[in-house]
């Protein structure tokens, strides 16, 4: 472990749990710009983990690289999720394995109702949650089912494309700037969903600029700083502590 992966104080009593998704001194790159610099931190099941930090610090690129996308490139590190090496996994099998990216352009797709947005992601199995415990969770999804998906709301989008990475078999959900653009109302409905999906055991990373936001609902909070984890700790002592805010999240 590199040292700037110690910053430990305040791990949540979960710590004394076995570790659920594990990450691991990643270092990932595009082409030959060094940008996921040695990142590790771990998440107990059920936890919802905030990762922060200013724009440019290596937040999406840390989700690109957990999810197994191409890009950036994973050339050192390792990633364990419920025992399963994904650092070994190309993304197609990191996604059998129960992870889910969901983008910050949301990427609903145009031509399809709702419910097709929905039956198309069940169509790889495992099939995660049934159309009936989705909209259960979403009515306004229930009601707008036979709606175009891209015409909806942004909230409403935001809802379908977590939705959507429910109606596969997920354990862990990855979200990229799920508030973007949204209404502090819209936001706070978005959180008491996710509120819900982490009772119904789902481990959840949120990547957020609405940094306050993210941390009332996060239990834990890892910030980046170009490419490293500079806090690891609760989420509620990143709130408590204004001179780390200001540090590191601007605000
Ligand atoms: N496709 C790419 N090619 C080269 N550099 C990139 C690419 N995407 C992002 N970067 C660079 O990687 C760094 C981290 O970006 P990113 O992970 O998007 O940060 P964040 O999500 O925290 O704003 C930035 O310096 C950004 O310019
Ligand atoms: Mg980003």
């Amino acid at each position: 472990m590199n040292e700037k992966a110690t910053f430990d104080r305040g791990r949540s009593q979960a710590a004394t749990h076995p570790k659920f998704l594990s990450v691991w001194d990643i270092q990932a790159y595009y082409g030959e710009s060094y940008i996921v610099q040695g990142v590790s931190f771990d998440i107990h099941e059920g936890e919802i983990l905030a990762l922060l930090g200013r724009n440019g610090a290596g937040k999406t690129s840390t989700l690109r690289t957990i999810a197994r996308l191409d890009n950036p490139a994973l050339r050192h590190g390792e990633i364990w999720l419920d025992h399963q090496p994904l650092h070994k996994m190309k993304a197609h099998e990191a996604a059998a394995n129960g992870i889910a990216l969901v983008p910050e352009d949301r990427r609903i797709i145009p031509g399809l109702t709702v419910e097709e947005n929905l039956k198309l992601a069940q169509i790889a199995p495992p099939v995660g949650w049934s159309l009936e415990r989705i909209y259960d969770l979403f009515p306004r999804l229930g009601e707008r089912r036979r709606q175009e998906g891209v015409t909806l709301s942004g909230g409403e989008q935001q809802m379908l494309a977590i939705a959507r990475a429910l109606a596969r078999d997920i354990k862990v959900l990855l979200l990229d700037e799920p508030y973007e653009g949204l209404a502090p109302v819209i936001v706070q409905e978005i959180a008491k969903t996710l509120n819900v999906i982490r009772d119904q055991g789902i481990t959840t990373v949120i990547v957020e600029q609405n940094a306050v936001a993210a941390l009332k609902l996060a239990d834990r909070a890892v910030i980046l700083d170009t490419g490293s984890v500079v806090y690891d700790g609760l989420a509620q002592e990143v709130l408590e502590d204004e001179a780390l805010r200001q540090q590191y999240l601007a605000i």
